[in-house]
């Protein structure tokens, strides 16, 4: 071993040793000095192996790779204080997120606080809940009417001045932090909006900003792309290209644009564009953003003649971006956003990618289950498709600010008698109350009769059966958190929906939103179901000491922590079962066993099925003592966190195997 400066030229080129080298502020002491060159030796190798894969190997790589090392190390030592103390706490506890004490929110800070000061003022409320990780939905500035909710991203470094500064901003994650709440913040790295200063440029004719796009002269390369592609948002444009017009004003060409047409991708085949987006992502981490949610992942690398979609490039890009943080902003977290087909899902958790990730698939099937009273397709996703690599979690969620889609593999369902097409096709008429005694107020989004292709949008409790009256309603919606509250990761509330919040058909009014139906599922702060939470004969009240039990459980329960889920068989159709294993508190090996009856009647759980189980169990909700002897009757849409001790055996024995 070298001394410290020598240490990342054995793992880089020299050109990357010079520029880290001459990244060395005045200030910097031996020992931090010695930590960033740590960081490097780790990490560097990887990273020109990634940039290798990405752009091939050769001198102007190179020549990216040195530029981008410097960047990183000046960044590091801008880094606050406060953030370099937690970069070490982080590495030195890598399972900090793993814990069952963590527990998600997620709001837009207009519709539900109005401000950042209005943020600041909930966190009483969001310690009430028991938050430790809260999304605020993108707060950057945007094109005034239609941003896409703030999707469209026209400069990463300022706030919507709407909603306060970015001073504001940066006291807030601090003020967060000192509360053990975590600031989740969207990094929207796929596309800019068309007003972002790089798109300016581009729009003028600048060639060095033209090349952070995809901008062609005629329908030529278009066309050829979309052969492949899909259409994602087909009643704002058809295809992935819209029209724009050439520098001079006269004429018309095309440039890129997934979402909508003022959302521009960004071209990652151009190592300019990853270094600028670095620069912004590193930022935002120095501001104290915890867990950045990596946003429409599966987009970022488009080649000819494929979907375009989760390409391995995408991939190596992410994982250069997690490089990035590993050396600058060592406690960043990345969460994925791909609401893709499960294989797929999977593919971005690592903890070299993302550490976190929605489960899209859960969240699908969790509705699945309550519009079809049949348990057996999340059953068997929890059996087959939950298990994680260590060092990285699930965020389990009911609903989000977007839509849902159907995302569950037709070959899970095919082994089940289930058709594929049918079902979805089912489950958008269930959803939009199309099918006969729907209890669902949902409304479609993106339905695209060219394809059949269709998604849903509402809240929890419009989708539930509240708006419909439906007297299930409340225990459907326990039932839904219930799930993601248990089966380990973060659970993932969306506020509003722990008072029941309904759809909100104002959307039409609203300037630049009537055409997209999600915000359907984007009410404002529900004022007075907030005031009735504490009343207990309100639907509010109901299902909020309903929701606050099951969340102070869950805190208490070790063997919530984690992702070790073994399923449990519960021979009934309607009965959703699964285990936790672990420990108590008291050290002793135990089980929670976890059951959810998706019926709308009462279902039972036989004698004979719990006979491997001890003879007794603790009602962790109830904290009623419950026997097993005799069987189980779980009411209609009833849930139980049962726990039992092991008498015997190890702390990893399930009482019921996957395969008995
Ligand atoms: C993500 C967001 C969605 C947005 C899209 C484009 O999927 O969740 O709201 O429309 O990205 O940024
Ligand atoms: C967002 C959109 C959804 C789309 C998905 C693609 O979630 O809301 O409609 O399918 O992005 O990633």
């Amino acid at each position: 071993m070298g001394t410290p400066q020598h240490r990342a030229t054995d793992a880089a080129s020299p050109a990357v040793a010079a520029a880290v080298a001459a990244a060395r502020a005045p200030g910097t002491t031996d020992e931090q000095w010695a930590t960033l060159l740590a960081r490097f030796d780790r990490e560097i190798g990887r990273l020109q192996r990634l940039f290798g894969e990405i752009y091939g190997a050769g001198e102007r790589t190179d020549a990216e790779l040195a530029l981008l090392a410097g960047q990183l190390a000046t960044s590091w030592q801008e880094r606050p204080a406060d953030l370099q103390e937690l970069d070490a706490a982080r590495e030195a506890d890598p399972s900090w997120f793993e814990s069952n004490e963590m527990v998600g929110g997620v709001l837009y800070v207009d519709r539900y606080a109005g401000d950042l000061d209005g943020v600041r003022a909930q966190i009483p409320y969001f310690r009430e809940l028991g938050l430790t990780y809260l999304h605020l939905m993108p707060l950057f500035e945007a094109p005034a009417q239609n941003s896409d909710g703030g999707y469209a991203v026209s400069s990463y470094r300022a706030v919507n001045p709407a909603l306060g500064d970015m001073e504001g901003l940066t006291a807030l994650a601090a003020d967060l932090r000192s509360q053990g709440i975590a600031l989740v913040l969207d990094f929207i790295f796929n596309h800019t909006s068309d007003e972002h200063a790089w798109a300016r440029r581009a729009q003028a004719g600048e060639p060095e900003y033209e090349d952070f796009y995809w901008i062609f002269p005629d329908r030529t390369m278009p066309d050829a792309y979309e052969r492949t592609v899909r259409e994602i948002f087909p009643d704002d444009h058809p295809g992935a290209f819209v029209p724009i017009p050439t520098p001079d004003g006269h004429g018309e060409r095309w440039v890129w644009a997934t979402f909508h047409s003022f959302q521009w991708d960004l071209n990652y085949t151009n190592p300019a564009v990853f270094r600028a987006m670095a620069g912004e992502m590193l930022f935002l981490a120095n501001r104290g953003v915890d867990i950045l949610r990596m946003d429409a992942v599966a987009f970022i690398w488009k080649q000819l003649g494929t979907s375009c979609e989760s390409l391995p490039q995408a991939h190596a890009l992410i994982q250069a971006f997690n490089a990035v943080c590993r050396i600058a902003a060592p406690a960043v977290l990345f969460k994925s956003e791909a609401i893709v087909h499960p294989d797929e899902v999977i593919g971005y958790i690592s903890p070299q990618e993302c550490q976190l990730s929605y489960n899209p698939l859960q969240m699908a099937l969790i509705w699945s289950s309550l519009a079809t009273r049949d348990a057996r397709l999340l059953q068997q996703a929890l059996e087959r498709r939950h298990t994680l690599p260590p060092g990285t979690a699930w965020v389990n969620y009911v609903r989000s600010h977007d839509d849902i889609g159907w995302t569950f593999a037709d070959e899970d369902a095919a082994e089940l008698g289930i058709d594929g097409y049918e079902h979805r096709r089912f489950l958008n008429r269930f959803y939009v109350d199309r099918f006969p005694g729907s209890f669902a107020r949902g409304v479609p989004f993106q339905d695209n009769p060219r394809t059949g292709d269709c998604r849903i949008a509402g809240t929890t409790a419009s989708l539930a059966g509240l708006e419909a009256g439906d007297p299930g309603a409340v225990d459907r919606i326990v039932l839904a958190h219930s799930i993601v509250l248990s089966t380990g990761g973060i659970p993932l509330l969306y506020l509003g929906d722990e008072v029941g919040q309904l759809n909100d058909l104002g959307y039409v009014d609203e300037p630049g939103h009537a055409e997209d139906s999600r915000w359907v599922n984007r009410p404002h702060y529900p004022a007075e179901a907030y005031r009735r939470r504490l009343d207990p004969s309100t639907d509010s009240g109901r299902l909020h000491a309903r929701l606050r039990r099951l969340l102070d459980v869950r805190r208490t329960t070790p063997e919530l922590a984690g992702n070790r889920l073994v399923g449990f068989d519960a021979r009934n159709p309607h009965v959703l079962g699964y285990q936790r294993p672990g420990e108590d508190p008291d050290g002793r090996a135990t089980v929670v066993l976890c059951l959810a009856n998706v019926a709308d009647e009462p279902q039972g759980v036989d004698a004979l099925t719990l006979s491997g189980m001890p003879l007794e169990a603790l009602d962790l909700v109830t904290g009623e003592r419950v026997g097993l002897r005799e069987g189980l009757t779980l009411p209609a849409h009833g849930v139980r966190w049962l726990r039992t001790v092991l008498e015997s055996g190890p702390a990893d024995a399930p009482v019921q195997k996957p395969d008995s």
